[in-house]
């Protein structure tokens, strides 16, 4: 009986055996059996040799500040065309809120012609050879930086689309977005398999599914990347490696606690199926990774050598670039934000510096010349760094960046993607009145909430501005909210009437009243649900508890939809409503919500809810201490058709949440 498994047994008892032979495992043996369970994964972009030689007879004509400055990336608010030619300098990026100049509504052609700038100055150097800059941005749903720029649902919608084909198509439409501005690499897809919605990225996260994530990986690098060289291929970047949507309470940069196994089969996920696409970029994650069961603090990871170099670049046999995160390296051990030896020895080959970029570049020559970093680490990040450029064409002006330009950042067929995204990714969780849905376009409608008549409550972070704050709606002509869709919807016969606090409003005029519930826009560091804090979304926004209560009751039907980044606790507002819709982040593109709650012009229904949830709901406002922690689980969705037999939702009282226990 010699098949594959009883020969595994065969081993594992031969290893067994050697153990007692040898006494307790040498700490190589043991890390080398953890390693070993690693999935093979195979990347379809193979290594060319004459691309290798080239790329090896470039390094040895380099100076060491030459090679350094190929290591850094500055972001385009602290550094000029003529320092990016001074200083050597591999890669630029725009953080999240950096424009050309300063100017949130620049054009086009302003971004254009500042990649231009930079990419001229980066081939004027007095290098042997000169190496073409690359500029990295976060197009993480759409082309978010851009005004006028059409923008998708954030992840966590797409996740309950659950439809990798339109993922495929989402990623490349974005790729030709960011290509007609002439930026060649975005910072996406963030393939966080997310465990606690109180993190303030849940909605970067597809799914707390990692079959999902890794499928969707897939997808979106296949869509972005297409064959790396053609006009619209954009060079992508899986983030934020390893387990930056498993921390402890779901504090961001914070600690995971996780076992190895886990680590495996979870959290590795997403970067498996990018690895198969032939993802060129990986970005390390800001959180610090425990091993639950061994105990041992690995510390943060942009120190960890063995995941990032013998896991990511031997095991999973990534051989593309690895990015740190902005400013990340200050947080290892004995760094600081311009002097990390641990997280170059660890493996990163590029460093998102992004203002202090003089004094690393300082710092990192004289520790290569104090022999603390060895040259052959310097010249492994730079040989990923030019095989990325050089796959990616840009050694062969392949294509310059304005040769791109041009095409529009909302043409129709982008936007009638994103309308359709919308629509596939509405979860209807409550449908308590037969009959109601799809609603006639001749309604009267009553629409209410203080996010209703503004985009940005439907955008969350990542637009336009790093928070998606300190926008309105004049920064986003194009968009539709939810009172602009709805004009656009309701035909003759109907009416829409807006009313923030449905203050004096008379709801018996009305046949239906629309409640908007929102979150207000947040991303990273500051989007974060702490403990004590509750998860009930009316302890965050009282506001969108009080409209309700003034609305329903009143013999008119309530239908809600919920802009949010995670999965709330909702109860009393869901007992307050008919119809309980949430609707994600879902962009720019209101119509799609219209498309599904309304019938179509000639009176049939239009079409259907089919979005099911990405995670679990929560069914209590502190889920960590709560015996029903879970009002549905990932995977249900209603459709129009069906009525649910929700009844009265028991609600929870707790008004703070004990600390978790350590
Ligand atoms: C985020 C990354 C992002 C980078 C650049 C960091 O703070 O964690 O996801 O790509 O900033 O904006
Ligand atoms: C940048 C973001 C970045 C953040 C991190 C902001 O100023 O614009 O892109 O992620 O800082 O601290």
């Amino acid at each position: 009986m010699h098949n594959a498994t009883s020969l595994r047994k065969l081993f594992l008892g031969a290893a067994l055996a050697a153990l007692f032979v040898s006494g307790a495992p040498t700490a190589v043996q043991a890390k080398k059996a953890a390693a070993a369970e690693w999935p093979v994964v195979t990347s379809p972009v193979k290594r060319d040799d004459a691309m290798e030689a080239r790329i090896a007879q470039i390094i040895a004509g380099m100076t060491l500040r030459q090679k350094i400055g190929q290591m850094t990336q500055p972001d385009i608010r602290s550094i000029t065309p003529d320092e990016v030619r001074q200083y050597y300098i591999g890669s630029i990026l725009n953080g999240g809120g950096a424009w050309p100049e300063g100017k949130k509504q620049a054009a086009v052609s302003d971004w254009v012609a500042l990649a231009d700038a930079y990419y001229k100055a980066s081939m004027a150097t007095d290098m042997a050879v000169n190496v073409p800059v690359i500029w990295g941005t976060d197009a993480v749903h759409g082309h978010n930086n851009v005004f006028k720029t059409t923008l998708f649902p954030h992840n966590i919608g797409l996740g309950a689309a659950h439809d990798p084909k339109m993922i495929r198509e989402i990623a490349h439409l974005t790729a030709k977005q960011v290509r007609a501005t002439g930026i060649t690499w975005a910072f996406a897809p963030t393939v966080a398999v997310v465990q606690n919605p109180r993190w303030g990225r849940t909605y970067e996260s597809y799914s707390s599914d990692p079959k999902l994530v890794r499928s969707y990986a897939r997808e979106f690098v296949g869509g972005m990347q297409a064959d790396l060289k053609g006009p619209d291929a954009v060079i992508a970047s899986v983030k934020h490696f390893l387990g930056d949507g498993g921390t402890h309470g779901g504090v961001d940069q914070g600690e995971t606690r996780s076992s190895r196994a886990n680590l495996i089969k979870t959290h590795g996920q997403g970067y498996y199926g990018a690895i198969e696409a032939g993802v060129q970029t990986v970005m390390i994650s800001y959180s610090s990774y425990t091993d639950s069961g061994t105990g041992v603090a690995h510390g943060k990871m942009h120190g960890n050598r063995e995941l990032i170099t013998d896991v990511l670049k031997g095991k999973l046999g990534f051989d593309g670039l690895v990015v740190s995160d902005w400013n990340a390296i200050e947080q290892v051990k004995g760094c600081t934000r311009t002097r990390c030896v641990q997280a170059v020895n660890a493996g990163i080959d590029l460093f998102m510096v992004p203002d202090d970029w003089k004094k690393f570049i300082d710092e990192a020559v004289a520790d290569v010349e104090a022999g603390k970093i060895p040259m052959s680490r310097i010249d492994d990040a730079v040989t990923r760094i030019l095989r990325v450029k050089m796959r990616s064409g840009l050694f062969d002006g392949s294509p310059m960046p304005t040769v791109a330009a041009a095409s529009h950042m909302a043409d129709s067929k982008v936007r009638s993607l994103a309308r359709d995204a919308v629509a596939k990714s509405l979860v209807l969780l409550k449908n308590s009145k037969r009959n109601l849905l799809p609603l006639s376009r001749k309604s009267k409608v009553l629409l209410v909430g203080k996010g209703a008549d503004k985009v940005g409550s439907q955008l969350g972070g990542w637009s336009l501005t790093w928070q998606g704050d300190e926008t309105d709606d004049s920064d986003y002509p194009l968009a539709d909210d939810m009172l602009s869709a709805l004009q656009k919807t309701v035909a003759n016969g109907g009416k829409v009437d807006f009313s923030a606090d449905a203050a004096g409003v008379d709801v018996k005029a009305y046949d239906v009243v629309i409640a908007v519930l929102s979150e207000r826009p947040y991303a990273e560091m500051k989007g974060d649900v702490r403990i004590p804090e509750t998860l009930r979304h009316s302890d965050r926004y009282p506001q969108d508890l009080a409209v309700l209560k003034a609305v329903s009751g009143k013999g008119v039907p309530v239908v809600s939809v919920l802009f949010s980044g995670r999965p709330v606790y909702a109860n009393n507002l869901i007992n307050l409503s008919d119809t309980f819709v949430a609707a994600w982040l879902p962009g720019t593109e209101g119509q799609g919500i219209t498309d599904v709650l309304f019938r179509a012009a000639d009176g049939k229904p239009n079409r259907a809810f089919r979005g099911t949830l990405p995670f679990d709901w929560p069914g209590a406002a502190c889920p960590e201490v709560s015996k029903k922690p879970v009002l549905f689980k990932r995977g249900f969705g209603l459709t129009a058709i069906k009525t649910s037999k929700l009844g009265k939702l028991v609600e929870d009282k707790l008004a703070t949440c004990p600390a978790l226990p350590e």
